[in-house]
């Protein structure tokens, strides 16, 4: 058992057999990107302890009580309880408003069981934890089909039927729209109000459940066969059925026929028990509707154990066997043109987008690594550092992940460059760490895997394991396996960076607290990843053609575009000190008068000019104190 861990599991969505699953059909629905997280701590003690944003509830292992707000979560954990033997603080955390119907109940529910299987040292199984789950639902619930859960536990699309159970998973995708009504009325209402119809016409409704299972069925071969025109028309033919059992009404119908309308829109209908909640297109919305869309995605993940812990332990299975006395290696930093800003997993420095960067060559960071006899030692630049020292405690929590035996390390690090620079250190730091861990224990892995290492420390690092122009992928997945950092082939030895030092101070603001801000906060950060698609496609082209024009203007309106989106946030973010825009004022004069240099800028008051070898001269007048750097001349 773990001191303390996370897993989340996915909210779901009906796509077919909502009502119809209830009566032994079959359904279809799909595991979506918004999830709910468990976060556990455990305790030396029998206190159970709750936390969400509904509010906190404190029991007792041994005598569990209720609570209205907590109901499937305590009700989990009173069936597991005999398993456990300390109590834990737990931490609900949720992507989704337990409003809409994304499944809130049944992914709180899915992620919980599968905290208390991990708490009880009991094998994950994900078959196990779908039973143990839906005895914990029925319990509340008592009717319950368990679709949701199992699209919960399994993630992707799910063709599920009761009895007897039968769960198949699909692993395609395609984009969806979902649109909420504005309102939604309690599940076991609508299910009530459908079950006394039945009754008056036990005849007409089963008629009608046998073609929404049957739809089901044929949607789940089309989708296997990825034939989504025929998915989109037996949607609109259940949008249909659902109207005949009652279970429309205006709002949803215009949302329906307003998503028909759309060109890229292949069918819509209802999606879940009706009578409000939301409507499910298939394919892409192309304008605003005065209705909320919700930005979900089909997921092919279900529950995931979502730690960096996990993520160390796939990568290294049991290799932290033997090892060296000590390691040393060095990496380069390296500077974004087009940027990475905004996290769509924090824990595992997810982000929103892929970035691409060049490496600065010569500059950026060594460290060696031995083991200590007594505690950690953070040395940097020849000074050792106070462990509670931010850095310090930044380095120690990282290595953390590493420690198979408790071993203790010293670890020497220093930059080359100056620090008065305002070049980020993090992103070399982190990846010569990693460089120099995968020395001492012999892990030998490829950079792809020392990339993804190197991302758990500080994003901008998972791009400084490689040199010269580096494409740091996005990836989609969410235990972040295919986010990691490529090289591109292309070189441009002409190129130069001069970095303009402005001021050397620490930022207000960190990248991480900022990029929460910004993302959270700034109405134009919707806009951000398109232009981010652009400008990546615009730099790669550039670099491809040496068309230095092109590539100097896509970097520095993709700086700008990011500092917008900052200045959009609330509290707004400014990095910038006056003398930074009297650099940007400078470098447009200069450009005025036929001189081709153009600047990028980070999260911090320094700029960085970008100019060829033939600029040298012009740019060294105008700016006399420059650091220069050469990225592809070592
Ligand atoms: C503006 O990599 O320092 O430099 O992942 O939280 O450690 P964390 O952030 P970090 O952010 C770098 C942001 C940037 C742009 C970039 O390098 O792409």
């Amino acid at each position: 058992m773990r001191g303390s861990f996370k897993v989340s599991a996915p909210g779901k969505l009906f796509l077919f057999g909502e009502h119809a699953v209830l009566h032994g059909q079959s359904a279809l629905v799909c595991a979506v990107t918004q999830r709910m997280s468990i976060i556990v701590k455990m305790r030396p003690d029998s206190s159970v302890r709750i936390f969400s944003d509904l509010g906190e509830f404190y029991t007792d292992l041994q005598n569990i009580q209720s609570h209205p707000q907590f109901r499937f979560v305590l009700s989990a954990i009173s069936s597991q309880a005999k398993y456990l033997r300390t109590g834990f603080d737990l931490k609900i955390e949720s992507d989704f408003s337990a409003n809409v119907g994304l499944g809130s109940s049944a992914a709180v529910t899915a992620a919980t069981t599968a905290a208390l299987f991990e708490m009880a040292n009991r094998e994950r199984k994900p078959l196990d934890i779908f039973q143990a789950g839906l005895e914990t639902v029925r319990k509340i619930q008592g009717t319950a089909s368990g679709a949701d859960l199992a699209a919960a536990v399994f993630g992707g699309i799910i063709s599920y039927r009761m009895q007897p159970l039968s769960i198949e998973k699909s692993d395609q995708k395609y984009p969806l729209t979902v649109v909420y009504s504005g309102t939604k009325l309690p599940t076991t209402k609508v299910i009530n109000i459908v079950e006394e119809k039945r009754q008056r016409h036990p005849k007409l409704f089963a008629s009608i459940f046998e073609l929404m299972g049957k739809s089901a069925l044929q949607a789940a071969e089309a989708i296997k066969k990825n034939k989504w025109q025929k998915v989109g028309e037996l949607l609109n033919i259940n949008q249909g059925l659902m109207d005949a059992i009652g279970v429309n009404n205006r709002v949803l119908s215009e949302i329906v026929y307003l998503l028909r309308r759309e060109p890229e829109i292949l069918g819509a209908k209802i999606s879940g028990s009706g009578l409000g909640d939301c409507v499910v297109g298939l394919g892409s919305i192309q304008q605003d509707l005065s209705y909320q869309i919700l930005p979900v995605e089909i997921s092919t993940e279900g529950i995931l154990f979502l730690n960096k812990k996990d993520v160390v332990r796939v990568l290294l299975g049991g290799k932290n066997i033997s090892a060296k006395t000590s390691a040393s290696a060095f990496a380069s930093s390296n500077i974004a043109l087009c940027k990475y800003w905004g996290k769509r997993n924090e824990e595992l420095n997810l982000p929103v987008t892929s970035s691409l960067s060049v490496s600065l060559g010569h500059l950026g960071t060594r460290t060696k690594i031995s083991f200590s006899s007594t505690a950690d030692r953070i040395v940097l630049n020849d000074h050792e550092l106070a462990n509670d020292a931010p850095f310090a405690r930044r380095l120690i929590s990282f290595l953390d992940l590493f420690r198979s035996r408790g071993e203790k390390y010293i670890v020497e690090t220093k930059n080359n460059f100056p620090t008065a620079a305002g070049l980020a250190s993090s992103a070399s730091g982190f990846a010569a760490l990693v460089l120099a861990l995968d020395d001492l224990y012999e892990w030998r892995l490829t950079k792809r895997e020392l990339s993804i290492l190197a991302r758990l420390g500080s994003g901008s690092a998972s791009r400084s394991i490689f040199n010269g122009f580096v494409e740091w992928q996005r990836g989609s997945r969410d235990d972040g396996m295919d986010s990691f950092a490529q090289v591109l082939a292309k070189q441009w030895p002409e190129l130069r960076l001069g970095v303009v030092t402005v001021a050397d101070e620490q930022k207000a603001v960190a990248s991480r607290a900022g990029m929460r801000r910004t993302t959270e906060t700034s109405k134009l950060y919707r806009s951000w990843p398109l232009q981010v698609e652009k400008d990546l496609r615009n730099i790669k082209e550039a670099i491809q053609r040496r068309d230095f024009e092109l590539f100097g203007k896509t970097a520095e309106s993709n700086a700008l575009a990011m500092h917008a989106t900052m200045l959009a946030a609330w509290p707004p973010l400014l990095y910038w000190k006056p003398q930074t825009v009297l650099v940007f004022q400078k470098v447009w004069e200069m450009r005025e008068a036929g001189v081709p240099v153009y600047f990028t800028i980070d999260a911090g008051p320094n700029v960085k000019l970008l100019f060829l070898e033939s600029q040298f001269n012009v740019v060294r007048e105008d700016f006399h104190k420059l650091e220069i750097v050469t990225p592809f001349i070592r």
